[in-house]
């Protein structure tokens, strides 16, 4: 799997972060890549997926303890959603109300 990094600083291209045999589907996996905490996990439709790694609820870490819903993560603390192509939140168990903040950034992979 690579991600591509479109940030100053950094050379525009693709980076190698791991093997696809090594994420299996549902499979959730910390990552830290060009100096940032990401979250890399595989949906259940079989595609990889990278995102910032920390909920913008409260900074809980994805990576560790987030859980693969059908196409997007949840987040192990109250258990909002994030979806893995657009990185923004699809569910807010108890709400309604989505907020426009509520999205981390997405990492095309
Ligand atoms: S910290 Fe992630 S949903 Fe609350």
């Amino acid at each position: 799997m690579t991600l591509v990094h479109r940030d100053p600083g950094i050379p525009n291209g693709w980076f190698a972060v791991a093997w696809s045999k090594e994420l299996a589907d549902g499979e959730v996996k910390p990552i830290r890549y060009f100096d940032q905490d990401l979250v890399l996990f595989r949906t259940r439709s079989g595609e990889p997926k990278v995102l910032s790694a920390y909920c913008p609820h409260l900074g809980i870490h994805m990576g560790e303890g987030g859980r693969v819903m059908g196409e997007t993560i949840r987040c192990p603390y109250h258990g909002w959603q994030y979806d893995g192509n657009s990185g923004e939140c699809t569910v807010i168990p108890y709400c309604d109300r989505i907020p426009k903040a509520a999205r981390v950034k997405a990492w095309p992979a």
